[in-house]
């Protein structure tokens, strides 16, 4: 059956009807295939990847090439969700059609379906000439991630005299540009609320409140994959920080004990070589089910036909690479 791909008017729509929209960040095709099959609404290949992959410490030295990179990788792992490049740091600034030539480069050559720029009022032609060209732009306020040193921090925005008038009024400004929707970054709760009743295009919030049309979190930071990085905005859902170095813990220990790989995991030169039992049994995490760090446990060795299968070829389940 053919997928229905996720556009900006199926989000149009949600807004319409009030269901809540779902983004995530992805950075590669593994994992975008993985939630993309969670049906998440919105893949966005964030500029976020400079800290949680490249491991900066803020997005400015993340280039165009890093994020066309990146979206590729996504799109090869998506069939269903709309797919946002981010604009990084001084791809859009310097001039619009320095801009323009930049967002065309990420949906041509990096496939996305749309691309995301950070701030307000001050971006209002650019948005409004990559509409007109055919490019949908989601718009980013609040906490800029690429101000972060005009913010002096990562600091929550919108507290100051007159701030929340502010953001409405670059809220309204894009929206009147032509974005189709605009994250809303770490501001409070009561600004995302009226931003969001005012416009008629989604708001996704992140540290914004539950009063958003939807949300967005940075995926490493909703699996739980940095123990020391808990921000009060994040919910991990897992945590799996621990439950991966328990794993590589466990392969470490069969690798240098002997244990891995076994019989059933090797290659033979005929079949009157093959073991013919199956019952050997090899020390691994039980990985299946459950939340938290799971126990080592003793789990079955791969089936004959798998890997070991001796059929010429090395892998029982195809990597189905898009072209
Ligand atoms: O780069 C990113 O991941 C983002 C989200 C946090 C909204 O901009």
């Amino acid at each position: 059956m053919k997928t229905k791909k996720v556009t900006i008017h199926t989000l149009e729509t949600m807004k319409e009807r009030g269901e809540k929209i779902t983004m995530l960040t992805a950075y590669d095709a593994t994992f975008a295939q993985l939630l993309d099959e969670s049906q998440i609404d919105l893949l966005l290949v964030g500029d976020s990847l400079g800290m949680v992959v490249q491991g900066h410490e803020t997005t400015l030295p993340v280039t165009l090439e890093d994020i066309i990179y990146h979206c590729r990788a996504v799109a090869r792992g998506t069939q269903r969700a709309h797919i946002v490049g981010d604009m990084p740091f001084m791809s859009y600034q310097s001039s619009i059609h320095e801009a323009m030539v930049n967002a065309g480069r990420l949906i041509k050559e990096g496939n996305a379906h749309s691309v995301k720029l950070e701030g307000g009022a001050q971006h209002a032609d650019l948005v409004s000439r990559l509409v007109s060209a055919g490019i949908p732009v989601m718009g980013h306020i609040g906490l800029t991630p690429q101000s972060v040193h005009t913010m002096g921090g990562f600091k929550v925005q919108g507290r100051g005299d007159g701030e929340a008038e502010r953001l409405l009024q670059d809220a309204l400004t894009l929206q009147e540009a032509g974005a189709y929707a605009i994250v809303l970054e770490g501001i409070p709760s009561v600004i995302a609320k009226r931003i969001s009743e005012t416009l008629h295009i989604p708001t996704i919030g992140i540290g914004a409140g539950a009063d958003c049309d939807g949300q967005v979190l940075v995926i490493y930071d909703l699996l739980g994959m940095n123990d020391s990085f808990k921000p009060r905005f994040v919910r991990r859902y897992e945590h799996l920080a621990t439950r991966i170095r328990t794993a590589v813990d466990a392969y470490t220990t069969d690798v240098k004990n002997g244990a891995f790989p076994s019989e059933q995991e090797s290659f033979f030169m005929d079949k009157a070589q093959r073991p013919k039992s199956q019952a050997a049994t090899v020390s691994a995490i039980a990985l299946a089910g459950g939340c938290g760090p799971g126990p080592l446990s003793e789990v079955s060795p791969p089936q004959e036909d798998t890997p070991a299968g001796d059929t010429g070829g090395m892998y029982s389940t195809p990597h189905k690479p898009k072209p």
